[in-house]
């Protein structure tokens, strides 16, 4: 199976995808976790991608494109992609349907997280990342267990992402609405859009995935 989630900065794409994916035996593809590699790792790609980021805009098709195209002929993609904020304009679009015919897979559906703009400067603000293993909280919809401590490896210092600021989130939620919402209709006239609210708490937006992914299975 391999399925995109789209939505707005915020919207809870990476929350859901790692929920979902050892229970479907999917492999989360985020490129915004890519491209945060790519600029920690220092190279000449990785730079420019992190000014870009760091202002809130898109970073190149073409870029995206070929780390896409690259990582799905990786044997860890037999059975199955979660595409998490990828594709992002219609050109991307374009380029998954060819790539996917071309390397003989289907995508199945694409799944709208529905959230509206005046959730996601909290949601967005709030988060904050384990450093060690990249376990995803928030200061008041998603805290450990223990406070100060991750659930999933029990480190111990957390990480912020240099987007997440108001400014930046405004930007962002710009680009999604400029460039990443004429999507929609791209997977709705052929009937692959399905469309969960993005709004409930984290669980129960799971579940709702969960019964998607279960009907088509
Ligand atoms: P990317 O990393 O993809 O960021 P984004 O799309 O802006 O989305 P986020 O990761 O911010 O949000 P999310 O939907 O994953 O939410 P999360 O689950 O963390 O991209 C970053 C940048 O990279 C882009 O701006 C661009 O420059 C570049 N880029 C990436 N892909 C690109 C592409 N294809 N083309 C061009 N450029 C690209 O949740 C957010 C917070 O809310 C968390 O703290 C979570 O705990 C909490 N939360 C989640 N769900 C809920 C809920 N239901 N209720 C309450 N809280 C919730
Ligand atoms: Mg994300």
């Amino acid at each position: 199976m391999n399925l995109v989630l789209l939505g707005p900065p915020g919207g809870g794409k990476g929350t859901q995808a790692k929920r979902l994916q050892d229970k479907y035996g999917l492999v989360q593809l985020s490129t915004g976790d890519m491209l945060r590699a790519a600029a920690a790792s220092g190279s000449d790609v990785g730079k420019r991608a992190k000014a870009v980021m760091d202002a809130g805009q898109l970073v190149s098709d073409e870029i995206v494109i070929a780390i896409i195209d690259e990582r799905l002929d990786q044997p860890d993609m037999a059975s199955g992609a979660i595409f998490d904020g990828f594709p992002r304009t219609l050109a991307q679009a374009e380029a998954l349907d060819a790539m996917m015919a071309r390397k003989g897979k289907k995508l199945d559906f694409a799944i709208e997280i529905r959230v509206p703009d005046d959730y996601i400067v909290e949601r967005i603000t709030g988060r904050f990342t384990c450093g060690k293993c990249g376990a995803g909280y928030h200061e008041k919809f998603q805290q450990p267990k223990v406070a100060g401590q991750c659930d999933s490896c029990g480190a111990t210092a957390f990480v912020r992402r240099p987007d997440d600021n108001v400014e930046t989130v405004n930007k962002r939620l710009e680009a999604y609405h400029a460039q990443t919402a004429p999507l929609l209709p791209h997977y709705d006239k052929r009937g692959a859009l399905k469309l969960v609210d993005g709004t409930m708490d984290i669980a129960d937006v799971t579940r709702e995935l969960e019964a998607l992914l279960d009907s088509t299975r």
